[in-house]
């Protein structure tokens, strides 16, 4: 499986050319204000290594998300998709997580949503999965919309030491079985 498409998004593997546009993403402080850990210049630099890394790992992953709109088609926006929950956060429990991330241009649209339901249908379909989960920074109103339209239930609070506060963890599933690769 190398894309998913949607009205308005193609959901593809990672190609080289993204690491800078993703860089500049990762670089705004509004996307990053509510991530699950600072993003500094050592976080930025080994970004793309981890997506790409995490598909050769596992043969799934965050997607990189492309713009299929007439105005902006083939423009590089952001990620959503799969990712194993990272050991600083294993008290969320042993499911993925679905995350998004989208150029602040992009925001507003519905394209987070849209995105996350095509990797969250092939998560469960194509993967067998049958739980995932989101960890939402408590004040993330727009990731918290995402995952309410997504079908997903706050479920409880887990600490993050990374930020050193208590964050949401919202669950889509009825955790029965786990993806183990
Ligand atoms: C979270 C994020 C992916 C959402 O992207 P998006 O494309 O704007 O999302 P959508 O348009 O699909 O949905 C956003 C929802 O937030 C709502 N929203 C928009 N602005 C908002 C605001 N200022 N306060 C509260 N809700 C807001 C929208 O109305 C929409 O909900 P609705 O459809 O019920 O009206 C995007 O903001 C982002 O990349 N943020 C930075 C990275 C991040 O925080 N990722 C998540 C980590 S858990």
């Amino acid at each position: 499986m190398s894309e998913l498409r949607t009205g308005r998004l193609l959901l593809r593997c990672w190609r080289a050319e993204d690491e800078r546009d993703m860089a500049r993403i990762n670089r705004d402080p509004e996307v990053c204000r509510y991530l699950n850990r600072p993003v500094d210049e050592t976080a930025v630099a080994a970004f793309f290594g981890q997506m790409v890394g995490h598909w050769e790992n596992h043969g799934f992953g965050p997607w990189a998300l492309e713009s299929l709109e007439p105005e902006r088609m083939g423009q590089f926006l952001g990620f959503a998709g799969i990712a194993h929950v990272p050991p600083f956060l294993a008290a969320a429990g042993p499911a993925p997580e679905l995350g998004w991330r989208l150029d602040r241009s992009a925001w507003g649209h519905g394209l987070a949503t849209e995105a996350a339901r095509a990797a969250r249908d092939d998560a469960y379909g194509r993967l067998g999965l049958l739980e995932v989960v989101s960890i939402i920074h408590p004040e993330n109103e727009r990731s918290r919309r995402v995952a309410a339209k997504l079908g997903m239930h706050k479920e409880r609070w887990i600490a993050n030491p990374a930020l050193g506060i208590e964050v949401e963890v919202w669950q889509l599933g009825n955790g029965s079985r786990v993806l183990q690769t």
